[in-house]
């Protein structure tokens, strides 16, 4: 666990926040929470040297616990490392990374599931050279149903051979089952969680889903931990026990 000075947002500032603020990593890097991605970014590949997992899938038990938020700034480390890195908003309900990465989103991986567009079209660069952003594009009718299609498998095949690491943000477990399709299709799992707001039933019921399917729970990533009055720390705990 590593303290840093991020500040948190009070909700009432929602709506008027400048969401690329969330990228602490580059806005930051020389803070604590910045550290903090650095030490999951380590875990990640160095922890499972023998089978390092390659597409990993960020979700929580439910909605506003900051999986957008960790799995934007876990790929600009990972980019940082030099890594090629792509970030898939797999959020189809509530789509965000383009807003985070200051991105368009008229395109995105919507368009390549129905067949289009390519792969190539719709891949936007991020803020470093080999981080690469695909955005949702329209919000589709059948979400559950694209995540769990042929041409998502085929997709995901297509992604893992041309990077080092994809990084799937995906939508709460607890209020659908996209997370839980994508959960069974990524070699490992993120669970993040708020430490202010997560309850413990509701983290080990979200546990439980992911176990249902066989997941491979890689770890649990704590957000928003307080320290003191003033401090907060991201932290990771590799293959802990919820
Ligand atoms: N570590 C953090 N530091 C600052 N703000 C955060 C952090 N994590 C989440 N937030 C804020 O909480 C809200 C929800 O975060 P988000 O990453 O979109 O959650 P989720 O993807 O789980 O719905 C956003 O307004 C975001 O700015
Ligand atoms: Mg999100």
């Amino acid at each position: 666990m590593i303290r840093s000075g991020l500040r948190r947002r009070a909700r009432k500032d929602l709506a008027s926040e400048d969401l690329s603020a969330r990228l602490v990593t580059i806005t930051e890097p020389l803070g604590g929470t910045s550290e903090a991605y650095r030490t999951l970014r380590t875990n990640l590949i160095y922890a499972l040297v023998d089978e390092p997992p390659k597409l990993i899938a960020l979700t929580s038990s439910g909605p506003t616990e900051g999986k957008s938020t960790t799995c934007a700034n876990l790929g600009v480390v990972l980019a940082q490392a030099e890594k090629r890195t792509l970030i898939v908003d797999c959020d189809l309900r509530k789509p965000v990374l383009h807003k985070i990465f200051g991105l368009r989103n008229f395109r995105g991986l919507v368009n390549v599931l129905v067949g289009e567009c390519s792969l190539q079209e719709v891949l936007q660069d991020g803020p470093l050279h080999n981080l690469q952003i695909l955005t949702v594009g329209p919000i589709p009718p059948n979400p559950a149903e694209l995540l769990s299609s042929k041409r998502f498998a085929t997709f995901l095949a297509q992604v893992r051979r041309e990077f080092d690491y994809v990084l799937l943000d995906t939508a709460p477990v607890e209020l659908v089952s996209d997370a839980a399709t994508l959960a069974t299709q990524a070699d490992g799992v993120l669970l993040v969680l708020d430490a202010q707001k997560t309850r413990k039933g509701e983290l080990r019921q979200a546990v439980r889903s992911l176990q249902t399917v066989g997941a491979n729970m890689l770890g649990t990533v704590v957000n928003n931990a307080r320290f003191s009055k003033s401090r907060y720390y991201s932290g990771y705990r590799y293959n802990s026990r919820v």
